[in-house]
């Protein structure tokens, strides 16, 4: 039986082990996919488990997915670039780190039929998860992303691996084709990142990676405003697909099903 784990803290939430033992059935696969609650120094031995085998695949959510580098013996260019670990896996006898959440808000844009190529882009925050939107913003064809965060102390990271991303303070929304909420806030349903978001020409993109609650007040008011809105659960599908693909060679079908499973407790 081949096991899988994820890791990070807090885990209760997460719907990947749901996702994935339903793909292992369906495909046939004997394995089994759990969650865990690591602490930080708990981090070695757990990828220690992939080289002996006892684990066959882990992936990694906040606030591990840089954690987890130093304990590799191989990345993946991606993972590189984005200094950002969300799968791993053993390969030719080493740990090897691999990000599938670049693909994986590609693929749900893509999946909206929406032309990023020559827009314009607005990240918020300086999290973890920005600089693989940020490669997919890039892939996508965006020509200009600007990003803010409440503490601008933080962006210094991501300037310095993206030197062509331009800060601007908090707040200063301009008028942009995508707007895309990377910061915790909407995780808990009365969050409200209290911006302004009234002068800007209707009809935009308002992407929020957060995908539970469906529907932050972020997605709400641009909702209410005109935009169009997307939330962060085709981003999730898409990057368990392809980890999933990275295990176990088979891409794993994304259907209607699947969405209402996910849905029911
Ligand atoms: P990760 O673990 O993904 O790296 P993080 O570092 O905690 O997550 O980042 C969360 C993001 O949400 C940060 O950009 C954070 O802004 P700060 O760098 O200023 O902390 C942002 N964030 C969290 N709470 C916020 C709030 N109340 N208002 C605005 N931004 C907030």
């Amino acid at each position: 039986m081949k096991k899988h784990l994820i890791i990070g803290n807090p885990i209760n939430h997460t719907l990947s082990p749901k996702i994935h033992n339903y793909w292992f059935k369906k495909n046939n696969i004997n394995a089994i996919y759990e969650k865990k609650n690591l602490s930080l120094d708990e981090i070695k031995e757990t990828i220690q488990n992939i080289k002996d085998e006892k684990i066959f695949g882990i992936n990694v959510t906040v606030p591990c997915k840089q954690e987890v580098i130093q304990y590799l013996d191989h990345l993946s260019p991606l993972a590189k670039k984005t200094n950002s670990v969300n799968t791993i896996l053993k390969k030719g006898g080493k740990t090897h780190g691999d990000n599938t959440d670049v693909i994986g808000f590609e693929l749900s844009i893509s999946d909206l039929k929406i032309n990023l190529e020559n827009k314009t882009a607005l990240v918020l925050g300086a999290g973890g998860v920005v600089p693989s939107i940020i490669i997919a913003l890039q892939n996508l064809g965006v020509r200009k992303i600007d990003i803010m965060n409440r503490t601008s102390e933080k962006i210094k990271g991501i300037k310095s691996a993206f030197p062509s991303i331009n800060e601007v303070k908090w707040g200063d929304l301009g008028n942009h084709d995508i707007y895309v909420n990377a910061t915790s806030v909407g995780l808990k349903e009365k969050d409200d990142l209290n911006l302004d978001i009234s002068h800007i020409e209707k009809g935009k993109l308002f992407y929020d990676v957060i995908y539970n609650p469906p529907l932050t007040k972020f997605l709400q008011k641009a909702k209410n405003l005109g935009h169009k809105i997307v939330n962060g659960e085709k981003m999730f599908l898409y990057q368990a697909q392809k980890a999933f693909e990275l295990w176990h060679n088979i891409s794993p079908k994304i259907d209607d099903i699947l969405i209402d499973y996910l849905k029911n407790d």
